[in-house]
């Protein structure tokens, strides 16, 4: 049996964009020799591993895709999709869909570069999502990397986190900056891990207590662009001690990516 339980199926075309382009960055999806990425609770429909996938190929053009659910009716119909697209005279190459939980069943001897796990947690609980974490991380090669996160029906507000062997190591946000009110709209989209720690006395709530406080004082720069405001909110993040991670080219994107360590939960382990 498929470890997890089926949840609900949304998805939508390009909601999951923002992640998809900070993937594309992840420095050993180029090396791998091996470039196996899986998406993990891919939903009612084949699009969004479909443009993952492709997405990928932009930096890996030999990038082949596993993608799972647990739910037979949507890996059916995902299989029904990629056949009709065929039909059609547009096949899709290198993608599969099987059945499949948090075990991440590769083949024998295979090992993924790359697990995107979206909106999949979200419907679980806290307690579930380090042994979640664990089971994915597992079937990743030495240097691969689990994205769990989470975003908004049409994708303007993501959240995630990288995880490798090592545990947690950053989480993002990204945010479609035009008529951005507050960073913090984000607090609705973290992970799991950090969605019921957005309280008095946890990190991640003081990040998006000073995120909001620098977005808001930087109001003024909002008439040369959202964009060069939000540089100058993540540029002040960092000179306040946050360990932002990356540079001006990633924040223009509306991105912020910060060390684990600055926001995990009070008392969280990985070993
Ligand atoms: C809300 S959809 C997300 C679809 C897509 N990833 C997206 O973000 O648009 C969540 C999907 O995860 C699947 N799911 C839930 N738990 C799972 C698990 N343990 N293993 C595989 N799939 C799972 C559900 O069946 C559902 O189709």
């Amino acid at each position: 049996m498929p470890i997890g339980a089926i949840t609900r199926g949304t998805t939508n075309p390009n909601r999951l964009r923002r992640v998809d382009r900070w993937a594309q960055t992840w420095p050993a999806l180029r090396t791998t020799e091996n470039p196996l990425v899986v998406d993990l609770g891919y939903g009612a429909k084949a699009v969004t591993p479909v443009e993952f996938i492709e997405r990928i190929r932009k930096v890996r053009p030999d990038a082949r895709l596993i993608g799972f659910e647990i739910d037979p009716d949507r890996v059916s119909s995902a299989r029904a999709e990629l056949a009709s697209w065929a039909k059609a005279g547009r096949p899709v190459t290198g993608v599969a869909f099987e059945l499949g939980g948090f075990e991440t069943p590769l083949p024998t001897g295979k090992k993924a570069a790359m697990i995107r796990a979206f909106n999949v947690l979200r419907q679980y609980d806290e307690a579930d999502v380090l042994e979640a974490w664990r089971r994915m991380v597992s079937a990743l090669s030495d240097d691969g990397v689990l994205i769990e996160g989470t975003c908004d029906e049409i994708g303007r507000v993501s959240a995630w986190v990288a995880v490798t062997h090592d545990g947690p190591q950053s989480l993002s946000l990204s945010l479609k900056l035009d008529a951005l009110e507050e960073p913090s709209i984000a607090a609705e989209r973290l992970p799991k891990v950090l969605i019921h720690r957005n309280v008095e006395g946890e990190s991640v709530h003081r990040f998006m207590t000073e995120l909001d406080r620098a977005w808001k004082t930087h109001a003024p720069l909002g008439s040369f662009g959202a964009s060069q405001r939000w540089v100058a909110t993540v540029e002040t993040m960092k000179s306040n001690g946050w360990p932002v991670q990356a540079g001006r080219t990633r924040w223009r994107l509306g991105e912020i990516t910060v060390d684990w360590s600055a926001v995990a939960p009070n008392g969280f382990r990985w070993h």
